[in-house]
């Protein structure tokens, strides 16, 4: 059953949260009963193969986000508004956030950033129904502005700034925050001071909720483990493992086996010969 937004905001359990790219995807998220399923722009670097949110594109998302609502009805469905398109004007933001509603079923769109523009934004589209949930700290969309790909908050300024721009997400009309690569006692302190949940990626424990890619959390690329996820299964190997035993049967002609077969009458065929 889709939770509410204030259901959401008023879960007695930490809230999880899940990305999903696609119809599998969304399938198997809602079936182990996650809070929420993100639609993240990560998709650029999980699935299309970019190295970088930024080529990401609106078009894209709405392609990716149908098909995970197709698998997951019944899920609280956020999709990330991609790089450009809510930084360009609140009218051309507003335009395409109506679209992944309308177009994707979402419940809610996710966008970077607590500038005065972005906040702009983020009340423009409260104020006409379309939920928020903010994100600062670490934020993939303009990572090389925020010198990289690295931990945000650690010194005064940066601490601050991510502390005040939480607050003033809430301010502007978020539903909830991300909180991505900060320190965990920050992310506690800002935690503590919003009314509204904080989900935390690389955050630490004390975070109103949890979001993980799912990607990393089910070890679909081997290598080493990323500091901010836990890697659950370890599919990627599993995948790799089972396509090479499938070449190796092909190739000693041990697959298909006459149970994978279809047969026809001796006399058809012998007209055939
Ligand atoms: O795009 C994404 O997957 C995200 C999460 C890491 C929060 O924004």
């Amino acid at each position: 059953m889709k939770r509410s937004i204030p259901e959401l905001q008023h879960s007695a359990q930490p809230l999880v949260m899940v990305t999903a790219y696609d119809y599998p995807g969304g399938k198997h998220a809602q079936a182990a009963g996650v809070d929420l399923i993100l639609v993240g722009d990560s998709l650029g670097n999980v699935v299309l193969g970019y190295d970088s949110t930024a080529p990401v594109t609106l078009g894209d998302m709405i392609h990716h986000a149908r098909a995970v609502r197709r698998g997951a009805p019944d899920t609280f469905m956020v999709v990330d508004l991609p790089f450009g398109t809510y930084h360009t004007g609140v009218q051309d933001a507003m335009r395409n956030a109506v679209r992944v509603i309308q177009e994707t079923g979402a419940d809610a769109i996710k966008m970077e950033g607590s500038s005065p523009e972005i906040l702009q934004v983020v009340q423009t589209l409260t104020r006409n129904g379309i939920p928020v949930m903010g994100h600062v700290g670490l934020m993939p969309q303009t990572a090389t502005a925020q010198g990289g790909l690295r931990v945000q908050g650690k010194d005064d300024a940066g601490a601050r700034a991510t502390l005040d721009g939480a607050l003033a997400l809430e301010s502007a009309g978020a539903f909830s925050v991300v909180l991505e690569a900060i320190p965990a006692r920050l992310a506690r302190l800002i935690s503590e001071r919003l009314t509204v949940p904080t989900i935390g990626i690389g955050a630490g424990v004390n975070c109103d909720g949890q979001v993980l890619v799912t990607h990393d959390l089910l070890g679909i690329y081997e290598g080493e483990e990323k500091k901010i996820a836990k890697r659950y299964a370890e599919l990627g190997r599993a995948a790799r493992e089972a396509i090479a035993a499938y070449a190796a049967d092909v190739r000693a002609r041990e697959f298909p086996t006459r149970d994978n077969a279809f047969v026809m009458k001796d006399d058809v065929l012998d007209k055939l010969y």
